[in-house]
C-alpha cells in the first residue's frame, strides 16, 4: 500500500469570506494574519514568511518573501514581495494575532494594531471534506506502518531504533514526514507522557507505548499505543483494562455540541474511579489538521462545544513512576450520530 489521493484543492475565497464575515464581531476593519498555518489555510501558501491582510469586505493582500514569490503569483489572491511582511501590510486598527507575533515586531509595529486572541484557529476546527479525506490517508499511513514493523518490536530492540523504523515505514508509504518527534518509552520511561527515545534496548516484561503519526498533504495523525512484551504482569494488565475504558468512554461522549471539559470528564472520572487520578494528569485530546495540536482541546478546564467535522483525538493515559505506563490515543472526527474513527490499529492489548 502507497497512499496517492492526487492533490486536493481547497476554496481559499471561502475560507477568507468566511473570515471576514467574523471581523465586525471583534471590531476590526481587517485581521493581519501572521501565523505561516493560518496563511496556508487562507491562501494556499504553505512558507516560514508569509503574511495576509484580510478585510471585513472580503479583500486580501498577500505578502512573502522572494523565496516563495513565485509561488504566491499562481494563487488567487493578490500579492506583493516583501521580506518585512508583517510591516508591509500592518495598518491602523487591524486586529493582529497576539499569540503568534513576536514582542518584538509589536513594538516596532504596535502602533494602532490590535491584539485578538484565536481567530483563524477556530474557523478552521471544522473541516471540509477534502480535509477529512487527508487525515483519513495520513491515519492510513500510520496503521499502515505500525503493521509492517510490528514484527520488529521485539526484545533488544532499541527506542531510537524503534522509532526510526515507525517514521521510516511511514515516508516509504506516501507521508510528508513524521507529524511530530516519535516517542517510544519502554518500561519505566513509559512512566513518562512524552519520553525522548533513547538508546534503552525493550525487554521481555516492558510495556512499550508508541505514540507516533504521519503527516500527509500538511494534515497530522496522531495515534498511540501500548503493547506488552510477553505476558503482562496483573498490575500491567489492570491499568490497560482501565485506560481502554477511559478511552471507550471519552470516544463515546465525543458529539457536535458536548461541551470540550465534559468530553475530558467522561474518561477522566473512569480512571479516578479506579484511584488513579492523580497519575492522569494531562488533557485528553486536542484538535489536529495543519498543525498537531490545534483548536479544539480537551481538559478540565476547557469550555467551549465541539462542532460537527472537528478531528480530535482521545488520549487517556496512566502514569507509574518508576514502573511504567500505558496510554491509548485515536484520532477521530465529530459527526452527528457518532464518530468516525480514523486510526484503526486494534486496541486490544498486544502480547507481542
Ligand atoms: N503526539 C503528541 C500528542 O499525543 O499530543
Ligand atoms: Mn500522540
Ligand atoms: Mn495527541
Amino acid at each position: 500500500m502507497r497512499a496517492y489521493i492526487g492533490e486536493v484543492s481547497f476554496d481559499y475565497p471561502a475560507r477568507r469570506a468566511r473570515l471576514a464575515a467574523l471581523l465586525p464581531d471583534h471590531e476590526v476593519h481587517a485581521l493581519l494574519v501572521t501565523s505561516p498555518v493560518n496563511v496556508q489555510y487562507l491562501t494556499g501558501l504553505a512558507s516560514s514568511n508569509a503574511a495576509v491582510l484580510v478585510r471585513a469586505d472580503g479583500s486580501a493582500l498577500l505578502a512573502t518573501d522572494n523565496r516563495y514569490i513565485d509561488k504566491a503569483r499562481t494563487l488567487d489572491v493578490p500579492v506583493v514581495e516583501a521580506p518585512d511582511v508583517a510591516g508591509t501590510l500592518a495598518e491602523p486598527g487591524a486586529g493582529i494575532e497576539a499569540a503568534i507575533m513576536s514582542v518584538a515586531t509589536y513594538r516596532r509595529l504596535g502602533e494602532g494594531l490590535v491584539p485578538l486572541g484565536p481567530v483563524v484557529e477556530v474557523l478552521r476546527a471544522a473541516k471540509d471534506d477534502g480535509e477529512l479525506e487527508l487525515l483519513r490517508t495520513a491515519c492510513a499511513i500510520t496503521d499502515q506502518a505500525f503493521a509492517d514493523i510490528s514484527g520488529k518490536i521485539i526484545p533488544g530492540i532499541t527506542e531510537r531504533d524503534l522509532a526510526r523504523l515507525l517514521e521510516n515505514r511511514m515516508i516509504e508509504l506516501g507521508a510528508d514526514k513524521p507529524a511530530f518527534d516519535t516517542i517510544v518509552a519502554a518500561g519505566e520511561n513509559g512512566a513518562t507522557p512524552h519520553h525522548a527515545p533513547t538508546d534503552r534496548p525493550l525487554r521481555a516484561g516492558d510495556l512499550v507505548t508508541m505514540d507516533f503519526g504521519a503527516r500527509y498533504q500538511g494534515y497530522h495523525a496522531d495515534m498511540t499505543r501500548t503493547v506488552s512484551l510477553g505476558p503482562p504482569a496483573a498490575w500491567q494488565r489492570e491499568v490497560y483494562d482501565l485506560v481502554a475504558q477511559a478511552q471507550r468512554a471519552g470516544r463515546q461522549a465525543l458529539a457536535p455540541g458536548a461541551e470540550s471539559r465534559d468530553v475530558d470528564a467522561a474518561a477522566r472520572t473512569v480512571i479516578e474511579d479506579a484511584g488513579y487520578g492523580d497519575r492522569f494528569r494531562h488533557g485528553l485530546g486536542h484538535g489536529v489538521g495543519l498543525e498537531i495540536h490545534e483548536e479544539p482541546f480537551l481538559g478540565p478546564a476547557r469550555t467551549g462545544r465541539l462542532e460537527d467535522r472537528v478531528p480530535i483525538t482521545v488520549e487517556p493515559g496512566v502514569y507509574l513512576p518508576g514502573r511504567g505506563g500505558v496510554r491509548i490515543e485515536d484520532t477521530l472526527v465529530t459527526r452527528e450520530g457518532g464518530p468516525e474513527l480514523f486510526t484503526k490499529t486494534t486496541k486490544e492489548l498486544l502480547v507481542l
